[in-house]
């Protein structure tokens, strides 16, 4: 792993020199036709006097922006990276912006994010593969708290990656019970639990054990307890987490490309264990649950077919309108349990739920959705602005529920206008699941799943949804007064 470091020293011998430089700025150490001839996104790896320097136009500097910071960030990781230069000294005292503890933490994770490659399954190359050692931040003055926000930048660029790593692992690798013993390990000093089959059955989760009863593996309802607070043992956060770990669709089985990636759909999983590691390893004064059911949806003799009517936990009916609808069904079981057993102050349930939210925003954005309506929202969206997990609103009123009305059973798990609003749909689903007003968030990540060209980030998953949540805890006093 790369070792980062903040310095209040700019020289080091024998270093890449990195300068982001705002379009007609001067940089001090080079004289001005070494870089002037670069316009704003371009980068160029020049040397002077026998040293070399690796510079980036990022525009006016009126627009700097955190947006603009995290992608010039890991634009210049992936250039030293896949150029093989080791270390590199990042000069930043152009850049930072109005919060500089902020500023160094979004650099830091996204040092991380950017260096993250899924290569576990492929054999090293003879010349190895590209590897930082060494990136130093150098600042002349150093803000009082540069040192909490490099760990806490650690922390969080860390989570992101094991969500990935966890992510990308094959369907054939990752089963429900491999899920369960990684979150085990992971997440080693939480309270720890995973509620199997026989239990499942007991407690009448028949949502969870609908959707598992194609697949010869058993389901798993993994709970990771985090108790922040030393004064109370009251639960302030459930994060619920799909835990999809292959999504074939089941009898309404999915075409061609449309299954490749759906080992992708424990996503929302793994955020969540991922995150309840941080939050152990920040020592967060809050407490937190983590719950992911973890499923497959499997084509067999024995899977749930369309019509099927399931007994879920709430006691309320499902009517299987479509197989392929299958998170929102083991999700139903799950949120009703993190409610009534944890009792939270707020619930946030996060899943790649539906192709349509897809449709809705493209790759950039996750869907969110909340019970609460009027002004929290904008506080909700703030969260995804300052984290870097970027989310945008979708409605999901009470009207729409008279979509999702059972013709035999009492809720129907498709909308009967044909597709209509299908992320909306999915949201009021899960809301007919959320205990008499509490407060809920659902996050429908399926967008921002996988990464897209010019993100700066590998292939494969993209961690979506860790940055949010501890984000999400980290502001949790303000949240509790808009709650
Ligand atoms: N896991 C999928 C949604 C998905 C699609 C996630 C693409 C990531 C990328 C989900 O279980 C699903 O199949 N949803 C269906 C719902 C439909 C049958 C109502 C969808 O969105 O098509
Ligand atoms: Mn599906
Ligand atoms: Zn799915």
């Amino acid at each position: 792993m790369i070792k980062i470091k903040i310095e209040s020293i700019k020289k080091f011998e024998g270093k890449v020199s990195v300068f982001l430089f705002f379009s007609k700025e001067k940089i001090a150490d080079l004289p001005e036709n070494k870089y002037s001839f670069l316009k704003e996104g371009e980068m160029r790896l020049i040397s002077y006097k026998e040293k070399d320097f690796l510079l980036l136009n990022i525009g006016e500097k009126k627009k700097w922006n955190q947006r603009k910071l995290i992608l010039s960030t890991r634009k210049l990781v992936r250039f030293l990276k896949g150029n093989r230069i080791d270390s590199a000294v990042f000069s930043l005292d152009n850049i930072v912006l109005e919060n500089e503890n902020r500023t160094i933490k979004q650099i830091v994770e996204n040092i991380l994010i950017a260096d993250y490659e899924f290569n576990s399954h492929k054999e090293e190359p003879k010349e190895k593969w590209p590897k930082i050692k060494e990136l130093i931040l150098a600042f002349s003055s150093l803000p009082k708290l540069a040192n909490k926000a490099l760990q806490e930048g650690i922390i969080t660029g860390n989570a992101v990656n094991l969500a990935r790593d966890l992510s990308n692992a094959p369907g054939g690798e990752i089963t429900p019970k491999k899920l369960a013993s990684l979150a085990k390990k992971e997440t080693n000093p939480v309270k720890f639990k995973v509620i199997g089959k026989k239990k499942l059955k007991e407690m009448k989760m028949g949502g969870i054990l609908g959707v598992s009863q194609g697949s010869d593996e058993e389901p798993q309802l993994i709970v990771m307890e985090y108790y922040g607070n030393k004064n109370t043992k009251k639960v302030d956060v459930v994060f619920v987490g799909k835990g999809i770990t292959f999504d074939s669709g089941g009898l309404n089985i999915k075409t061609n490309d449309s299954m490749l990636g759906m080992h992708m759909d424990m996503s929302g999983g793994a955020a969540v264990i991922a995150v309840m590691k941080a939050l152990s390893l920040m020592k967060v004064s809050i407490n937190v649950v983590g719950i992911v059911p973890a499923v497959e949806n499997l084509v067999s003799a024995k899977s749930l077919k369309p019509g099927d009517i399931l007994k879920s936990y709430s006691g309320k009916t499902i009517e299987v309108g479509n197989t392929d609808a299958e998170g929102r069904i083991i999700l139903a079981d799950a949120l009703w349990y993190g409610a009534e057993k944890f009792n939270p102050k707020i619930i946030i349930d996060v899943a790649t739920l539906t192709g349509s939210a897809v449709v809705a925003l493209g790759y950039r954005a996750t869907a969110i959705f909340t019970n609460k309506e009027g002004d929290p929202i904008n506080l909700f969206y703030k969260i995804g602005e300052e984290s870097g997990d970027y989310v945008w609103p979708l409605p999901c009123w009470d009207e729409y529920r008279e979509e999702i009305k059972g013709n035999f059973g009492d809720i129907l798990n498709v909308g009967s206008l044909k597709g209509a609003g299908g992320a909306i749909i999915g949201a009021v689903f899960l809301k007919s699941f959320i205990k008499n007003d509490l407060p809920w968030i659902h996050l429908d990540i399926a967008p921002t799943m996988t990464s897209i060209e010019g993100q700066g980030m590998a292939k494969g998953a993209t961690g979506t949804g860790v940055r949010y949540l501890l984000e999400f805890v980290q502001k949790f006093k303000e949240v509790e007064k808009i709650l």
